[in-house]
């Protein structure tokens, strides 16, 4: 359980906050947890007919709580909530429509490679530092990024680490609107509705249609996964986590 996600249900839609302003909306394993109870449970809920995810205060998602991190490489068995929630999104039956209210760092971007449809604020803006962190792309992103955005600048992004603004990722296509920050909810909310407002049966069965032949994506995801952890396991990983708490660049070894 946990308090740093927050649920309402309004006209069909189930909105999902991530609500954990002081530490950036980091994403701990609880909060992973909650996230995919609440998005698998959607699948046989009639009631809920879009799911909009957000952010609390001027941050999507800072992506992964670094000092979470460390402590599930030490996790010994079960399915981590962080797997949960990633296949939670890539199966949701329910479609998923990202607002991104502030910036969205490494899983805040990733995620919205799996959600329908994705809008951002003015003063959204999008990175995902898994080199610069020690670790490898996750949530499917080194197949999904690329076909999305283009080879050269999904490389961009996680091989370099760009920043994209939110102008940018609307130009390639990483997001399809633009909202000013104070109407960002509004017009997420709008889109939901619409969506809520079709025929339920052709809803979910189109979704399944356009996420057909995701074999692929779950392949890529599972070896993902394993270098992840691996890398989660690797110096270059402890000496990235050392220096963010330290808030000091790293020094990685040759
Ligand atoms: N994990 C754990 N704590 C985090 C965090 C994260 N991913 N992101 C931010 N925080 C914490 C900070 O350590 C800080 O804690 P403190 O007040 O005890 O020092 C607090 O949240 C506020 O963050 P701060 O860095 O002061 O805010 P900012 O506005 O200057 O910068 C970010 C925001 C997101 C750019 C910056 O915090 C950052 O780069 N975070 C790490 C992002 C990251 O690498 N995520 C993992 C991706 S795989």
């Amino acid at each position: 359980m946990t308090d740093h996600i927050t649920q309402s249900l309004e006209n069909r839609v189930l909105t999902l906050t991530i609500n954990r302003p002081e530490r950036k909306n980091a994403l701990t394993q609880a909060m992973y947890g909650a996230l995919a109870d609440a998005i698998n449970a959607a699948n046989d809920d009639k009631a809920i007919r879009a799911i909009i995810i957000t952010g609390e205060g001027d941050m999507f998602t800072a992506g992964n709580d670094l000092t979470d991190f460390a402590s599930d490489s030490e996790r010994s068995s079960g399915e981590p909530p962080v797997t949960r929630f990633l296949n939670g999104i890539r199966d949701a039956e329910t479609p998923l429509i990202a607002a991104v209210n502030g910036p969205a760092v490494g899983v805040g971007l990733t995620m919205l490679l799996h959600c329908d449809i994705a809008y951002a604020a003015e003063s959204a803006n999008f990175r995902a530092p898994f080199t610069a962190l020690g670790l490898v792309p996750e949530a499917g992103s080194s197949l999904l990024l690329p076909l999305s955005v283009g080879n050269s600048m999904a490389n961009e992004i996680l091989l370099a680490g760009r920043i994209l603004t939110a102008q940018e990722a609307l130009e390639c296509g990483l997001v399809s609107r633009v909202v000013p920050d104070a109407g960002l909810m509004a017009a997420a909310l709008a889109c939901a509705e619409q969506v809520a407002a079709a025929a339920p049966t052709a809803i979910r069965r189109s979704k399944a249609l356009i996420r057909m032949n995701r074999d692929a994506v779950k392949d890529r995801m599972e070896a993902e996964g394993k270098a992840f952890a691996e890398q989660l396991k690797s110096p270059d990983f402890a000496e990235a986590a050392a220096a963010f708490m330290q808030k000091r660049k790293p020094v990685f070894d040759d």
